[in-house]
């Protein structure tokens, strides 16, 4: 038989269904919505993802991806930068949705920092089409973080080298 996938089973497994989630279904169906807006004419990678944010209000977005390679945004930054503009910092929750058939679509390095800015405890839903999913807190994708809070915290004054001074 085939090894759990890298992200299932290890950290929490299918979903219990015992434990009552169903309210996640609707978020992870508004993220393959969001994911057919998905501008992706280069890699032809659809995201979408839908973010819900600590009174309920529901933020969606995709992927943008641009003539200039580099300048393309992903679907959560896209999303969590929607809800930031409209005044929204506290997050309970980001689905995040691709068409990848067997595998549950995993954040990039950078959208994970760009998570963790609001916070390492609220969730992230990785899902299939299928609207399997795996839930792991934003800690549990990047942990040793650094954060907000880092920039706050006691710093010491380093004498400037002499050859850099010269
Ligand atoms: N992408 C996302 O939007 N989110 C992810 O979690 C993974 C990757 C996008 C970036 C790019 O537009 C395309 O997918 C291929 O990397």
């Amino acid at each position: 038989k085939n090894p759990p996938q890298e992200t299932e089973n290890i950290l929490h497994g299918p979903p219990d269904p015992q434990k009552n989630e169903d309210w996640i279904k609707p978020l992870i169906y508004q993220s393959q919505g969001a994911k057919e807006f998905a501008y992706c004419p280069y890699s032809k990678f659809r995201v979408g993802a839908a973010l819900l944010a600590h009174d309920g209000t529901v933020f969606t977005g995709c992927n943008v991806e641009n003539a200039s390679y580099n300048l393309g945004l992903c679907a959560e930054r896209t999303t969590i930068a929607k809800a930031v503009s409209e005044g929204y910092r506290r997050f309970k929750t980001i689905a995040i949705a691709s068409d990848l058939e067997d595998q549950f679509i995993s954040p990039c390095g950078g959208c994970r920092q760009f998570m963790r800015e609001f916070g390492d405890q609220w969730s992230v839903y990785l899902s299939k089409p299928d609207g399997s999913y795996v839930e792991m807190t934003v800690g549990e994708l990047l942990p040793v973080s650094f954060g907000p809070e880092d920039l706050k915290k006691k710093t010491i004054s380093v004498p400037i080298l002499p050859h850099v001074v010269e």
